[in-house]
């Protein structure tokens, strides 16, 4: 049943049905005794309790007993398909290797290409499954996906299909939204031939994810896609029709954020090591900032400067980059807290980037990411009546309660 009343919450927001930027990004409407309607699935009232329609027949009741309201969150940048696990590379890490070492060694990347390779769809899907689960139970409704570990035409679209059929699951508990990697890395056997690669890639892959998945995404880093090799394989997908993504000034400022503005970009994504020109272009371009601080905490690297973008005007969102290298953790509320605490951003600021903003970065601002009429049912209601308490438990999950498409899920 996806109708359902939630009456008595403290409903908190950002509204529009695009990207919040700069200053606005702090913006949140608070209704204090609040009630939303969801009636097959779209909010249908939402608003003063006071003003309330009468609640039609065939609706659920919650009383949230004052408790905050949030939009169901966007994890909008994860790698949530992948066969085995790197615990031995964190060790490496933690002892002071660096992650493009271990990857120009063969491990990295590569190392979960080959476990990806020899695992079926079913478990793939299977473990995939899990992280989503865990997703649901800390309040994210939408969660973008990435192929990117299959790096042959046929593991690729393996992945695709993984996603596929996870999206497409009646019983999901989140909308998945599906990107293309193919150019994540060069597979091993392409060493040395990363042009021939990204030929590949054109005249074969993305043919056949065309139609699959809604965004193209490159690694655009140095020894990996430099930037000439992103703009060839970005402009053939924009062509066929895909919208664009980059992992962008990761690990050395490269001039990613500037290809992402040149090419307008739905986001350029980490910018750890972005130029101030790279914060200066994607603003005025609209390109979203998607920003990833447990990647930066996991690899010990400097935050991305969440600062600049908000003072230059730029969308800022938020998301984990659960994946099994980099960053093996897809916790909302450390995510929050690393916002809130290391990059300076405000509560409200962070509650947009993981809302709002996460939707815009996915083409989905229209459909979901804020709490009015018209918009999906998609609804986080945490364990307090203070939003303020999201960063203040560290680390530690207070959503009580997710609501996907007007049915609770978890
Ligand atoms: O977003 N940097 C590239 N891709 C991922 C890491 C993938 C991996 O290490 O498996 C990232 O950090
Ligand atoms: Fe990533």
């Amino acid at each position: 049943m996806n109708n359902i009343a939630i009456t008595n919450a403290t409903i908190v927001t950002p509204l529009g049905h695009s990207a919040r930027k700069g200053a606005a990004m702090a913006e949140l409407s608070v209704i204090r005794e609040g009630a939303i309607i969801i009636t097959d699935g779209l909010i249908a009232y939402c608003g003063s309790m006071q003003q309330m329609p009468e609640i039609p027949a065939g609706h659920a009741r919650l009383d949230a007993e004052g408790r905050v309201a949030l939009p169901g969150f966007v994890d909008s940048h994860t790698h949530l398909i992948f066969g085995g696990y790197r615990p031995d590379e964190f060790g490496w890490r933690l002892k002071g290797e660096s992650y493009m070492s271990i990857m120009e060694r063969g491990g990295g990347i590569q190392s979960t290409v080959n476990a990806t390779r020899t695992a079926s769809a079913e478990e793939l899907a299977e473990k995939a499954r899990w992280f989503l689960d865990r997703m649901s139970e800390m309040g994210v409704t939408t969660v973008e996906a990435k192929s990117g570990y299959g790096l042959s035409t046929e593991s690729e679209m393996k992945m695709l299909d993984v996603i596929e059929s996870l999206a497409a699951d009646p019983e999901a508990k989140l909308r998945i939204v599906s990107t293309f990697l193919g150019a994540h890395a060069v597979p091993k056997e392409y060493k040395g031939r990363t042009g021939e690669y990204v030929d590949l890639i054109i005249s074969e892959m993305l043919p056949a994810a065309k139609g699959r998945a809604r965004f193209c995404d490159i690694f655009t880093e140095k020894n990996v896609f430099e930037i000439e090799d992103s703009r060839r394989l970005l402009r053939a997908a924009r062509d066929m029709g895909f919208d664009l993504k980059l992992h962008a000034d990761e690990i050395v400022t490269l001039g990613g954020a500037e290809l992402a503005a040149e090419l307008g970009a739905v986001s350029a994504d980490h910018l750890l090591h972005v130029s101030d020109e790279g914060v200066r272009r994607m603003a005025e371009a609209g390109v979203v900032a998607t920003l990833l601080p447990l990647t930066a905490f996991a690899l010990k690297e400097p935050f991305a400067p969440a600062r600049k973008f908000i003072e230059a005007g730029a969308a800022v969102a938020l998301a984990t980059d659960l994946n099994p290298g980099s960053c093996f953790s897809g916790s909302i509320p450390l995510t929050i807290a690393l916002a809130c605490i290391y990059m300076q951003m405000s509560v409200e600021e962070t509650i947009t980037a993981l809302t709002l903003n996460g939707a815009a970065a996915l083409g989905l601002a229209a459909e979901t990411g804020s709490l009015e009429v018209g918009k999906a049912g998609d609804v986080a209601i945490l364990e307090f009546d203070n939003y303020h308490s999201l960063p203040y438990y560290v680390g530690m999950n207070c959503v009580r309660t997710t609501i996907s498409c007007g049915r609770v899920v978890s």
